[in-house]
């Protein structure tokens, strides 16, 4: 199938991107490298350096859009909620309009579990309330909320995935790999590797009195490998007028002091930590109910192993 990867140069994107490649789709990358990286585009693929505003002719006989271009940090987006407002959702309606014209049917969307905000029950359904705490999730919210109108009107075909915790790195077939390399880092997992290669001193443990076993907020990560083919199927199961959505997580949950645990176990180093305050906006609990996609499309992880996916993050650091 002919396809567009928005932010195709970025963590996920360049996942996704890779392994449309390898299951023999003809893909482009669209990215402004406002955050990516031009080497993270796939070999294989095509590359337009241009913003989804911008989109354009790019979609010329494409069948299908993933779309992953946004901006995605929670603390950012409280301090200039009007990028988040005017990049994710403008930006994503825009990209819509330009999709409409060109005549593709098919989208998969990069959702969060940002939209869920503070939930009432854990593990989280995709029936439950959808208040987000954040401008990032409520920018998400929007366009999911704009892509259930719009698949009715323009009988688009649409899926949100609501991503959960995403970690590890990715080894394509032919050996090229694909991490996680943020300008600003803002992840746990990352942050933590940081202190194990020595290039920061400690890491911040951003609350200890949340009401979970040990006092640190509890998260569900699953493996980008995973999460990329979740997508490759969402994609086959587009069906014109109709959005769905599906949460993608492991359904374990893991707390910030056993994710430190397990990343001093993987990498054999000591790793200090101080205890900060709270992050505003950071939930106790957020753990996956996957059951749906599971059920619906027949998705299942496969690297469920905290120790694999800090291993394959810790393998993939250059050093
Ligand atoms: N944390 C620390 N120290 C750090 C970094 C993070 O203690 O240096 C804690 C956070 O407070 C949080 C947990 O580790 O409790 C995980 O934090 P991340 O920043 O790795 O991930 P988040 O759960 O905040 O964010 C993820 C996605 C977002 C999404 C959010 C939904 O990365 O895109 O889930 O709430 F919006």
């Amino acid at each position: 199938m002919k396809l567009l990867v928005t932010g195709g140069a970025g963590y996920i994107g360049s996942v996704v991107a890779a392994q449309l490649v390898e299951a023999g789709h003809d893909v482009t990358v669209l990215d402004d490298l406002s955050t990516g990286h031009a080497d993270a585009v796939p070999r294989g693929a095509r590359f337009v350096n241009r913003p989804i505003t911008e989109a354009g002719d790019a979609l010329d006989g494409v069948e299908g859009v993933l779309h992953f271009a946004a901006r995605s940090l929670v603390g950012e987006s409280v301090e200039k909620p009007g990028l988040y407002w005017s990049n994710n959702l403008g930006g994503t309606l825009a990209l819509l309009h330009a999709m409409h014209e060109y005549g593709v049917r098919r989208l998969v969307f990069s959702s969060t579990a940002a939209t869920y905000g503070e939930p009432e029950r854990s593990p989280i359904l995709e029936t439950d309330p959808t208040r987000p705490t954040n401008p990032y999730g409520a920018s998400k919210l929007a366009v999911d909320t704009a892509l259930t109108a719009y698949s009715g009107l323009h009988k688009l075909g649409a899926v949100s995935l609501r991503y959960f915790n995403v970690a590890g790195a990715y080894t394509a077939p032919g050996g090229d790999l694909y991490r996680e390399r943020h300008t600003v880092e803002t992840h746990l997992i990352p942050n933590v590797l940081r202190v194990a290669t020595g290039e920061r001193e400690s890491v911040s443990v951003f609350g200890t009195d949340y009401p979970t076993p040990d006092g640190t907020c509890v998260r569900d990560y699953i493996h980008v490998a995973d999460l990329a083919r979740a997508h490759l199927l969402a994609l086959d199961a587009t069906t014109e007028g109709e959005h769905r959505v599906y949460n993608l997580g492991n359904g374990t949950g893991f707390s910030v002091r056993e994710v430190v645990e397990v990343c001093r176990e993987v990498t054999g180093h000591e790793i200090p930590t101080v205890v900060g305050p709270r992050r505003p906006g950071d939930p106790a609990v957020l753990v996956a109910s996957s059951e749906k996609i599971q059920r619906e499309l027949g998705w299942k992880p496969e690297r469920t192993s905290m120790s694999e996916i800090v291993a394959d993050a810790w393998n993939a650091i250059p050093r």
